[in-house]
């Protein structure tokens, strides 16, 4: 799979000092996910991804302008309901970002991959209080 160019206006962006090209992130994404697809336990939740290259897609932007790119995709993340009906918690999480990790080390410069473990980890310590607030919200709302 490659990356479509043509909507991308720009290649490279550095955060915190840390220089990233749009490869760079792509090829992290594209690897993660098929990682994902091989994992006996991360495969269930993500059975609702049916067209794989459109997340890979979608995922890479949505790095590229959390890490301060200009976006080029039209995208409306979601995460936290998604995340919720997903059936997201903490030993998945634990084991999301083993492998996301080890996926960093694979593609990235060792400052690279610092950078980019430091981000996901305080997402997924994001994630996991909006989880909570988002199960209370919802428990709240079904019929006794
Ligand atoms: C720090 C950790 C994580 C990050 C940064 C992350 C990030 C994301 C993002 C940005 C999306 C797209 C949301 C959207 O389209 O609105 C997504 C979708 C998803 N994530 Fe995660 N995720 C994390 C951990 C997990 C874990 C632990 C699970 C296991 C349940 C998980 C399962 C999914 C699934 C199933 C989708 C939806 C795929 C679909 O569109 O059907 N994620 N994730």
């Amino acid at each position: 799979m490659t990356v479509n160019n043509s909507k991308i206006k720009q290649s490279v962006l550095t955060i915190n000092g840390v220089t990233f090209e749009h490869v760079d992130i792509f090829n992290v994404v594209n690897d993660f996910y098929y990682r994902i697809q091989q994992d006996p336990i991360l495969q269930v939740p993500f059975y609702s991804v049916h067209d794989w290259p459109e997340h890979v897609e979608r995922i890479t932007h949505f790095w590229w302008i959390r890490f301060g790119g200009k976006p080029y995709l039209f995208s409306d993340y979601n995460p936290v309901a998604k995340h919720f009906f997903a059936g997201f918690n903490g030993e998945l999480l634990a084991r999301w970002l083993s492998i996301f990790k080890d996926t960093l080390n694979t593609h990235l410069k060792p400052e690279q991959a610092e950078l980019w473990k430091n981000i996901s980890e305080r997402m997924g310590e994001s994630l996991t209080i909006k989880n909570e607030m988002f199960r209370r919200e919802y428990e709240k709302s079904q019929p006794k």
